[in-house]
């Protein structure tokens, strides 16, 4: 089975570009079939390219997300993927608050929750932060990625 999965933040250069790279390289590496990608509650970076300390922290672990681009999240999202994870409690709500049934509001989760019973912790916004935020996020997002990948291995999504 084909999963497909979903990360959003606010304006998809930070985090969730970050997100998808993790997961499709270890998607690779497990012989997974995971579709990938990511977006952006917000429209102020459409059609651009991560931000450079996102790109650079990607490539410090062998990951290239630099020809990934923004774009803002749909309504259509829903039914394309099967789960969309997003950062924080405001992308959180504001993803929640498009979904037209039930069924829409319950491919949404905070990543890291995953594995967790429900602690709603945010992976902290780094873009206006320094460098380290954004190893910070790298962290976070690599060990969240770990776990869906578990998941997705033993077909318990
Ligand atoms: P992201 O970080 O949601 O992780 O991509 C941000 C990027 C841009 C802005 C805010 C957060 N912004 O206000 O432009």
């Amino acid at each position: 089975m084909r999963h497909k999965i979903l990360f959003v933040c606010l304006g998809n250069i930070c985090r969730s570009p970050l997100a998808e790279g993790i997961l499709r390289n270890k998607a690779l590496d497990h012989g997974l079939d995971i579709e990938v990608d990511s977006c952006g509650t917000a429209g102020y970076h459409i059609g651009e390219q991560p931000d450079p300390r996102s790109i650079a922290k990607a490539k410090e672990y062998g990951i290239d997300i630099s020809m990934l681009r923004g774009r803002k999240f749909s309504k259509s999202d829903f039914d394309t993927f099967d789960r969309i994870l997003v950062m924080d409690k405001s992308n959180y709500a504001d993803v929640i608050d498009l979904a037209k049934d039930s069924n829409h509001q319950s491919k949404v989760e905070m990543v890291l929750n995953i594995g967790q019973k429900s602690n709603y912790l945010n992976v902290p916004d780094p873009y206006y932060g320094g460098e380290e935020g954004f190893q910070e996020v790298y962290d976070l997002l690599d060990k969240a990625c770990d776990l869906i990948i578990e998941q997705c291995k033993h077909g318990n999504i």
